[in-house]
């Protein structure tokens, strides 16, 4: 199955769990991350149902440009409804159909891409110098709690991974397949960040389980 098709058809379930209590402290700080000011144009790869938009508005004003792009048309819907006055575009984060932006911001999308790398220096191509970029994924936790709770968020991650149907997701759950493979795009995404950004910041919620990283592209950078 697809990524539009899997997203699309638990559309209801996937905004349920990005609006879980306790998220809105995850994504306020992504949003301040990205260090907004009024008027900034700033783009959200993979905004799915729309849950950071409100977040990034507050901080942009009435002047500003909010952005989402996505390639599941059903979340997009709901993010037209929660964040009328954003610019929804059905589009490939991998291809941005994105000419500029301030500030770009992707939550728990890198994982998806096989290439994370490519992806977020192409991102950080697209802010240029000054241009601020924040990220933040969920991957296995060195967190001392955390820890024990690995084999579960494994689980977890497979299981709500785009899969052919829920008995094929289950199978991957149980069998562990595929188990550094989000670790290991999460991780290739933080590096590219880091090699192209200076005056970074890193925090981790949900018992180190969850990751945020934000950088500033210099200003001498060259494309
Ligand atoms: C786990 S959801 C995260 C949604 C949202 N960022 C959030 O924090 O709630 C992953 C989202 O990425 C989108 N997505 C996956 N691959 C994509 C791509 N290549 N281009 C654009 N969107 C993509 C999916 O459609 C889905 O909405």
């Amino acid at each position: 199955m697809s990524v539009p098709e899997f997203y699309g058809r638990y559309a209801d379930l996937y905004d349920r769990i990005a609006t879980f209590p306790g998220v809105g402290r995850w994504r306020r700080a992504a949003a301040d991350a990205l260090d907004l000011s009024a008027g900034d144009t700033v783009v959200e790869f993979g905004c799915g149902s729309g849950a950071n938009l409100p977040y990034l508005r507050e901080r942009v004003g009435d002047d500003g440009r909010v952005v989402g792009v996505d390639v599941t048309r059903p979340l997009l819907a709901r993010a037209s409804e929660r964040a009328p006055d954003a610019g929804l575009v059905v589009g490939d984060a991998v291809r941005p159909p994105v000419e500029r932006a301030d500030a770009v911001l992707a939550t728990f999308v890198c994982g998806m891409f096989a290439d994370p790398a490519r992806v977020v220096a192409d991102w950080c191509s697209l802010v240029g110098p000054g241009g601020r970029v924040a990220l933040m994924d969920a991957a296995t936790s060195t967190h001392p709690l955390g820890r024990s709770l690995n084999p579960a968020f494994r689980a977890f991650a497979r299981g709500t991974a785009p899969a052919d149907s829920p008995l094929e997701a289950a199978r991957a759950a149980i069998e562990g397949e595929g188990d550094t493979v989000l670790d290991e795009r999460v991780a290739a995404a933080r590096a590219a960040l880091v090699d192209r950004t200076e005056r970074r910041q890193f925090r981790r919620f949900g018992l180190g389980f969850v990751g945020l990283l934000s950088g500033r592209v210099p200003r001498d950078f060259s494309r």
